[in-house]
């Protein structure tokens, strides 16, 4: 069987790899009725930091299609000539967080953290930015009824954040939000608009309860051992969710952020063991997974 590639054109080898050739199993196949990614030189209509490394960019291209909660964007590291395009090389990869109100708009929310996400934070409005997006595979809907429980940390709250929009009432949702630090929590006040629960842990006590986010979620699947766990984060936090999920019988559904170069399938950077052996690739198979199938001691 051959496996589409997101970017149909390319028809390069990873995205043409049988199951059988890269691992034996595969992540969620790319759904035909997602929309395709472009290439844009995207307009910043808005880039400001929201306090300490935290930031809002607001972009347009006039050929967005939308995307899915779940999906993502590379972005090239700065606005177009404000560095040499081989230093830094590679685009970054950056969680879709809302549509913006203007029609072609798409809002992300990053972390600056190091010299691609520093060029990203210079950018001003009217420059351009080279977007490849959406790609990836979006988040699968929770089945009516099922409670919800969304763990999210450091910039992985970014990729949650539609998700939870997404929900419709037939779900309870609680979202469990963990940082270092107050300072480092994005997005609290656009949660807690949503009108769902919403559960804050830091490590150093300054804000919600003293400690790590997992252990609301142990306290949380202690009362709803039946609940849809959905979590993105650095990874000893996704696998201690993948391991308490387990323990109570729950789903737990992953979405990793695995460093990537290309984004769609060629340079094979992001690959993630399977716990059937094997590997699958972030950017093309997932970043969505089903934690179970994850060898979380090999991703560590
Ligand atoms: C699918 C996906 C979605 C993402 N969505 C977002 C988002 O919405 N908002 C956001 O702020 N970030 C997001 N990230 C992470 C983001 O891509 C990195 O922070 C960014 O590439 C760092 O670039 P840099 O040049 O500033 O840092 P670098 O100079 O490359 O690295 C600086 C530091 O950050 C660490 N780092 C870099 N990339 C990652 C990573 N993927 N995971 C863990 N540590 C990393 C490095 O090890 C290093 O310590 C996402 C990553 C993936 C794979
Ligand atoms: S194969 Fe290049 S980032 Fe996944």
């Amino acid at each position: 069987m051959q496996r589409r590639c997101p970017l149909g054109f390319l028809g390069l080898a990873a995205c043409r790899a049988a199951p059988g050739e890269r691992s034996g199993t595969f992540g969620p196949a790319v759904d035909s009725t997602r929309a395709a990614p472009i290439r844009a030189e995207a307009e910043v209509l808005e880039n400001r930091c929201e306090g300490g490394v935290n930031h809002r960019l607001r972009l347009r291209a006039a050929e967005w299609p939308g995307f899915a909660p779940g999906q993502f964007v590379m972005l090239s590291p700065g606005a177009l000539g404000a560095a040499p395009r081989s230093d830094p090389l590679l685009p970054r990869p950056m969680a879709v967080y809302a549509e913006g109100p203007e029609p072609g708009s798409l809002e992300v929310r990053y972390k600056r953290v190091g010299r691609g996400t520093a060029l990203l934070a210079a950018a001003s409005p009217g420059e351009r930015i080279r977007l490849l997006g959406p790609l990836g595979s979006g988040f699968v809907a929770p089945p009516s009824g099922v409670p919800v429980l969304v763990v999210a940390g450091g910039t992985g709250i970014a990729s949650v954040y539609a998700l939870v929009r997404s929900l419709g009432g037939s779900n309870s949702v609680r979202v469990l939000l963990g940082a270092q630090s107050v300072s480092d929590l994005v997005g609290l006040d656009d949660f807690s608009a949503l009108g769902v629960d919403v559960r804050v842990a830091t490590e150093d006590g300054s804000s919600g309860a003293h400690g790590l986010v997992t252990q609301l979620l142990e306290e949380a699947l202690a009362q709803t051992p039946a609940a849809h766990v959905y979590t993105c984060g650095p990874t000893p936090m996704m696998r201690r969710c993948a391991e308490l999920a387990q323990e109570r019988g729950a789903t737990c559904i992953a979405s990793l952020e695995n460093r990537m170069a290309c984004g769609f399938g060629v340079c094979l950077g992001c690959a993630a063991p399977l716990s059937s052996g094997g590997m699958a690739l972030v950017c093309c198979d997932g970043p969505v997974f089903d934690a179970a199938r994850i060898d979380w001691e090999g991703l560590a």
